[in-house]
C-alpha cells in the first residue's frame, strides 16, 4: 500500500493537516501521522476537532518522542512526506538538519533519501532567518508550499480555501484529486 508521512506542528492552520488525512484515509493511503505537543494544543485551541479523533485518522499513529518508529529509518518505504502546517521552529529544524524528535528526523530521512518532503509553512510577516531556511530546505530537495489562499477561483467559502491548498499539496505529491476547480 502506498504510504504518506503527515507532522502536524504547532502552526496555526491545523485545519489543513486533519483535511489532508481525511482525503488520504477516504482514498486508501496508509498514512503515519506525527503530531507535535504545542500542536495538539492548536488542535484543540483552533478547531472543534478532538485530538484523538485526529489521531484516529491516520492508519498509524506516532509519539513525536519515539525514535525508535519505523518511520524515522530511511529502510521503511514510503512515498514522501508533508509537514502542514510547519512551524518556523519545525522549518529551522529541517533546515539545520537537528533531528531531536521524530517529526525532524522523518524530515531529515526524506531528504537523506531523496523523497518528496512538502513543508506547508505559515507565518507572516517573514525573517531573513526564515527565508533564508526556506532556501536551504529548497536547495536540498524540499518544496515549500506555503497556505496561499487563491482569489481568481472566487472562493464562497473557509472550506473551499482551505479544499484548495489541500489539493496544491496532493499535487505536489502527484496525487489525484478535485479538491478544487482547475484554471481551464
Ligand atoms: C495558537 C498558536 C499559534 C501559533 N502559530 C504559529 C504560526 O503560525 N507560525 C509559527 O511559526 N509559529 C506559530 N506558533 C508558535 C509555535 O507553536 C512555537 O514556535 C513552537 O515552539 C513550535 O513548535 P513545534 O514546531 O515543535 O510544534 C503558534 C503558537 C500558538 C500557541
Amino acid at each position: 500500500m502506498l504510504k504518506i508521512v503527515v507532522g502536524i506542528s504547532g502552526s496555526s492552520g491545523v485545519v489543513l493537516g486533519i483535511k489532508l488525512l481525511e482525503f488520504l484515509k477516504k482514498k486508501g493511503w496508509e498514512s503515519h501521522l506525527i503530531i507535535t505537543e504545542i500542536a495538539e494544543k492548536i488542535i484543540e485551541h483552533e478547531t472543534d476537532y478532538k485530538v484523538e479523533y485526529v489521531e484516529k485518522l491516520a492508519t498509524k499513529f506516532h509519539n513525536n518522542s519515539d525514535l525508535f518508529a519505523s518511520i524515522a529509518s530511511g529502510s521503511f518505504k514510503t512515498e514522501g512526506m508533508v509537514i502542514v502546517p510547519c512551524s518556523m521552529k519545525t522549518l529551522a529544524g529541517v533546515a539545520s538538519g537537528y533531528s531531536e524528535n521524530l517529526l525532524l528526523r522523518t524530515a531529515d530521512v526524506m531528504l537523506k533519501e531523496r523523497r518528496k518532503l512538502v513543508l506547508v509553512t505559515r507565518e507572516t510577516p517573514l525573517s531573513m532567518i526564515h527565508i533564508k531556511n526556506m532556501e536551504r530546505v529548497t536547495r536540498a530537495g524540499g518544496i515549500i508550499l506555503p497556505p496561499v489562499i487563491s482569489l481568481y477561483s472566487k472562493p464562497k467559502s473557509l472550506d473551499e480555501m482551505e479544499n484548495h491548498i489541500v489539493g496544491k499539496i496532493l499535487d505536489t505529491l502527484g496525487i489525484e484529486n478535485d479538491l478544487y476547480e482547475r484554471w481551464e
